[in-house]
């Protein structure tokens, strides 16, 4: 027999029956109807990128596959953001959030995918069927290829988890957590949209770092909103989600933490490797060193405004942040997005 899904879980022992309708078209939060409405002037399309730059002849077999590696390791976090805001997208339409909340999550669900788009796009031209069809062809592109098929496996615990949360946290909690993985999306393509050398990745990184910006906003506006009733244990699990989100997004953000991530013995080794060649050739993809510097920057650029709410910034002496010592267990469910 199947699972039974988190939703019938949460009907079956809560009153409350969840239903999209009757809606309403109630504004509340000013802070997130502007997000939203920013969403359809700062609208985009990927076709209108230069993608012959990523002609595969202009580069060699091992800048191909870097750069392809690259991408479909960025598609792991914007499918998770596909998917999370997506869920949230429908659970918020569920318990009636007010309007421009439903609509701004099925926006920025709808960014994602563009995201992801992108990523799409640049594997087809520089390496056609990378990652799910692809043949490799030496002991390089191999390593490549079993990377990103070890890291999209663990995707599987990690949805498992994100379904089973609903079903033990109260949706307020879930929905104030979605912040802190946009302060990091928002981080490293503010960078890699100077960093990178090509007019095809800056101008795709432009948008998609006005996307993030917009969807920061819109997380930060509702953490604010979510976090008014908290109770000191519930603003303690926000700060235990951040610990979460930077765990989670260890593999693209810092290094992959064993805490959650089950990877391959060499899998630090290649990636930093194929990471290395995608920089020279024009990605931007940064060192590990610009990664944690960066990170550091973007969390303290926004603790005021989160200790403002009320909520204390972990510790990540990784990065070189203080802050509330959290113990995250081994295999804790992870409850947190990109
Ligand atoms: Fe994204
Ligand atoms: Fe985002």
């Amino acid at each position: 027999m199947p699972d039974e899904s988190p939703t019938d879980e949460i009907q079956d022992d809560s009153n409350q029956a969840l239903n999209i309708f009757p809606g309403n078209w109630t504004i509340r939060n000013d802070q997130m109807f502007r997000a939203f409405d920013l969403s359809f002037s700062q609208n985009w399309n990927p076709s209108n990128f230069p993608w012959d730059q990523l002609d595969p002849k202009n580069f060699d077999q091992r800048e191909r596959i870097a750069q392809a590696y690259w991408m479909a390791k960025l598609a792991f976090f914007e499918k998770s953001g596909i998917g999370a805001f997506g869920f949230g997208m429908v659970r918020a339409a569920e318990l009636n959030l007010e309007d421009p909340t439903k609509k701004m999550l099925a926006s920025i669900t709808y960014d994602e995918c563009r995201h992801d788009e992108v990523c799409r796009r640049a594997c087809s031209k520089l390496c056609p069927n990378f990652p799910y069809a692809y043949k490799p062809q030496d002991d390089m592109e191999k390593k490549a290829l079993r990377n990103i098929e070890a890291l999209y496996g663990e995707g599987k615990r990690y949805w498992n988890g994100f379904l089973k949360a609903w079903q033990f946290l109260p949706p307020e909690i879930l929905f104030a957590g979605f912040f802190f993985a946009e302060i990091g999306a928002e981080t490293i393509f503010n960078i890699m949209r100077q960093t990178s050398k090509l007019d095809v990745y800056r101008q795709a990184f432009q948008n998609i770092t006005r996307d993030e910006t917009r969807h920061l906003v819109a997380t930060m506006a509702l953490l604010r909103g979510m976090a008014e009733n908290f109770s000191e244990e519930q603003k303690h699990t926000i700060t235990r989600q951040m610990k979460q989100g930077f765990i989670f997004l260890s593999p693209l953000l810092y290094r992959p933490k064993t805490d959650f991530w089950k990877l391959p013995g060499d899998f630090e080794r290649v990636d930093q490797e194929l990471e290395e060649v995608a920089r020279n050739t024009g990605l931007g993809t940064l060192t590990l060193e610009e990664k944690m510097k960066f990170w550091r920057e973007a969390i303290e650029k926004k603790r005021k405004e989160i200790e403002e709410i009320g909520i204390m910034v972990p510790a990540i002496p990784e990065i070189g942040v203080e802050g509330v010592e959290v113990q995250v267990k081994k295999d804790e469910t992870i409850a947190t997005s990109f």
